[in-house]
């Protein structure tokens, strides 16, 4: 049985006040729902706050962004450490934003999921299309090679912390959702490649929580849970104001 996750990606929005705020909206209206986990990623320097605001909640805090490596001269970067000094054992991995405007490989991906797993972590990698790809029939073999390249070299025991996000470019922040039919047969596929990945990795996938993300709202998020394989959502706009966010719950 897996879990519902709704996940809040908060990207580089919201003022360190207005965060706090809708860290504790969330917090005070989040209904009780049974096998469902909530997390936010709120900006690295709101992390504190938004921390503080859910204190008391299950509501789990994880970073959008981290290096894969500890103690070393990395100007500008956060490593793992020091999100765990705040408890936070929860990234995400590979999303759109990264690997397109900051040149992150499925092999980068890769390295940061291995070295985050490794410290006991759970990571949520991203993964999806562009638009031409799409278009070009292109859509299965990206996802491919994306699961390949960035999940091969995980053995077993580690690959049962992860959760992929099937984000298809195109559908981020355009208000062009996926149709249900067409994320759950992404996400069939997805989970598919992830039991052909290793020997011994069929039971992990059955049991891996796979998220869609691009342009979820609380008016079309029931349609795509109610789908076999989407398991919760990674949602930026609508997680970013409380109503909506409630809504979405
Ligand atoms: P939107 O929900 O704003 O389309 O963003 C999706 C996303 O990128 C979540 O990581």
């Amino acid at each position: 049985m897996r879990p519902t996750i709704i996940a809040g990606n908060w990207k580089m929005n919201l003022g360190l006040s207005e965060a706090k705020t809708l860290a504790e909206g969330i917090k005070k209206g989040l209904p009780s729902l049974k096998d469902t986990l909530v997390w936010v990623f709120p900006s690295h320097l709101h992390i504190p706050a938004v921390i503080e605001a859910v204190k008391g909640s299950p509501i789990q805090v994880g970073v959008q962004n981290i290096y894969p490596s500890d103690l070393t001269a990395m100007t500008g970067e956060t490593a793992p450490h020091q999100a765990e000094d705040f408890g936070i054992k929860l990234g995400l991995v590979g999303h759109s934003e990264r690997r397109q405007y900051h040149g992150e490989t499925n092999k980068i991906c890769s390295d940061k999921t291995y070295f985050l797993l490794s410290r006991g972590w759970r990571v949520v990698y991203c993964i999806g299309e562009k638009l031409e790809e799409r278009e070009a029939g292109k859509t299965f073999e990206v996802l491919s090679t994306q699961i390949r390249e960035g999940l091969e070299t995980i053995d077993s025991n580690h690959l049962k912390n992860v959760i992929l996000a099937y984000e298809p470019v195109w559908a981020i922040g355009t208000g062009k959702t996926a149709t249900p039919e067409m994320a759950q047969e992404a996400h069939a596929f997805i989970r598919k490649e992830v039991s052909a990945l290793n020997s011994g990795t069929e039971e992990i996938a059955k049991a891996m929580p796979i998220l869609y993300g691009g342009s979820v709202k609380p008016d079309n998020i029931k349609s795509l849970l109610e789908k076999e394989d989407i398991d919760g959502g990674l949602v930026g706009g609508a997680s970013q104001k409380t109503e909506s966010f409630l809504g979405l719950l």
